[in-house]
């Protein structure tokens, strides 16, 4: 009997399968993957926009929740690597009709689908789909419910690692609804597997989880504080949609206190970064004149969030067949 591996998206050779979180992914497999999305920048340079890595392959874009950047950049992707992509539109699905999702996952791979990319309001759904999968097929995990984002992520450390260097050094501070967000908690693995120093959650305690202490990061209740001499911002949306209950007094109230205004942002380094994976709510936690100013980089990261999903396709569609199944 096979023993089935320590990680369900690294084969026993240690190759990237499956991408379902940051967690379980060692510093090197991480820098391996920034390494190959450099060589990728260039691709979207050329006139001719594509080389034929994955030629002749299957990518399904399956997205139960709402995008516009990861479904848009993830299908950019796959084509730049020539593959042949196809968008679900879960909507006109069968999937409307009761159709499960493992069902849903059995008949695209009956049309011979290699990689399925995943957005699911459940945490956790790409893992069932992962340990459902024909060995040969895999699955990336694009943002599932509270759970994981990994691909935000690698991008997000792409984009630090571009304008800072290294990882070490950095103060990163990252405001706003941490506890209903899967991108804080992707980031926040990132971060401290890149071995970033000084990393701070800032919050209104109600949007706080607890046990981000005992990973090392500090936590700020009062934003002046919170991104005091910090090099990296990351910003975050209000993630009403997964909030149970109200929470906040109003969007108003909250900018006052947590709203990233030009006047706040003279409290971190005069060099600092601003970034935000959107979809952004000008206003609530983030001030225009912030959003559209010299220290935002939220573009960019959306233009490396391309680079970094070729490598990451790249990467599964050439690992081995899993053995842990
Ligand atoms: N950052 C992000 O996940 O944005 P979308 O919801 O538009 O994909």
């Amino acid at each position: 009997m096979q023993l089935r591996s320590v990680s369900p998206q690294l084969n026993s050779e240690g190759e990237l399968h499956h991408l379902l979180s940051i967690e379980g992914l060692p510093r090197p497999l991480i820098e391996r993957i920034l390494t190959t999305a450099d060589g990728f920048i260039a691709v979207g340079t050329r006139e001719v926009k594509s080389v034929p890595l994955l030629r002749g392959r299957s990518v399904f874009n399956l997205f139960f929740e709402n995008s516009t950047r990861t479904r848009t950049t993830f299908e950019i992707a796959a084509k730049r690597l020539s593959a042949d992509v196809y968008n679900l539109n879960i909507a006109a699905s069968s999937t409307a009709k009761g159709e499960s999702l493992l069902d849903t996952i059995d008949n695209l791979t009956a049309m011979q689908a290699d990689i399925f990319v995943v957005r699911h309001s459940q945490g956790g759904a790409p893992y069932l789909i992962a340990r459902h999968l024909a060995p040969h097929v895999h699955v990336v995990n694009a943002g599932d419910g509270r759970h994981a984002h990994p691909t935000q992520a690698l991008l997000d450390l792409y984009t630090i690692r571009h304008y800072k260097g290294a990882f070490e050094p950095l103060s990163v501070a990252i405001v706003g609804d941490i506890l209903n967000s899967r991108v804080a908690r992707s980031d926040i693995h990132a971060l401290l597997t890149m071995g970033v120093s000084d990393l701070r959650a800032v919050g209104p305690l109600t949007l706080l989880p607890t046990g981000l202490e005992e990973l090392g990061v500090r936590v700020h209740t009062r934003l002046e504080e919170g991104i005091r001499n910090a090099d990296v911002i990351v910003m975050l949306r209000l993630q009403n949609e997964r909030m149970r209950g109200a929470l906040l007094p109003s969007a108003q109230e909250y900018f006052r206190n947590y709203g990233l205004t030009t006047q706040a942002l003279g409290h971190a380094k005069p060099d600092c970064i601003v970034m935000h994976p959107g979809p952004m709510n000008r206003g609530v936690e983030i001030d225009s004149t912030v959003a559209d100013g010299p220290h935002s980089v939220i573009l960019p990261q959306v233009s490396f969030g391309i680079a970094v999903r070729m490598a990451v396709l790249s990467m599964v569609a050439s690992s081995q067949r899993a053995e842990f199944r």
